[in-house]
């Protein structure tokens, strides 16, 4: 059965991997293929584990695993924010992104405000949106040297 469970050091080579092929699968032909070169799986393995190190008490990371127990997806957030969220292709559509997203939010303790940050062309707008959250901003970022539009969901107090 799948499951979401709170991430161990020895996670840190699995969520590199996820991160770069959910990244991949979702934003190639959206992003710069130079951005997304940069971020290799060393890059992403060496920031998940100084993350998972440093234990920040304000900082919450979960694994979701499928049925074999391999992580297939992961979330962070902490500081009124929902940090990071992504799941491989094939983990999508079964429930836990939902679980995913429910588990921080109860980390962070019913907060008034948790914003995510997602890019206004990506598809899981609809998902925030479906589990319940209101749009409270627009900026524009530079990425690989072209402004991209993001916008912000409050996912706090639904
Ligand atoms: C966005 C993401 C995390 C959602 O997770 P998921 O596991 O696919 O979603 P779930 O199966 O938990 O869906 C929960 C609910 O949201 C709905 N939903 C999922 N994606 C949706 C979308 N894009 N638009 C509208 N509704 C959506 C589902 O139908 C489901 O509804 P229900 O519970 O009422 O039946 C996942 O698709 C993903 O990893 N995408 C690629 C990475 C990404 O873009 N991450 C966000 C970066 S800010």
């Amino acid at each position: 059965m799948a499951r979401i469970r709170r991430a161990a050091l020895a996670d840190a080579a699995a969520m590199a991997a996820v991160h770069v092929a959910s990244w991949e699968s979702t934003y190639t032909g959206v992003l710069p293929a130079s951005y997304l070169a940069e971020r290799t799986v060393a890059v992403r393995y060496a920031f998940w584990l100084d993350r998972l190190v440093e234990d920040d008490p304000a900082i919450c990371i979960f694994v979701a695993c499928g049925e074999d127990g391999e992580v297939c997806g992961f979330a962070s957030g902490g500081n009124g924010e929902l940090y990071s969220l992504y799941l491989l292709e094939e983990a999508q559509g079964r429930g836990l992104g939902r679980g995913l997203v429910e588990a921080v939010l109860a980390e962070l303790h019913g907060a008034e405000r948790v914003i995510v940050w997602v890019l206004g062309v990506n598809p899981a707008r609809g998902f925030y949106e479906h589990m319940g959250g209101r749009l409270v901003a627009e900026k524009q970022t530079m990425m690989g040297g072209e402004l991209f539009t993001e916008v912000a969901y409050d996912l706090g107090s639904r």
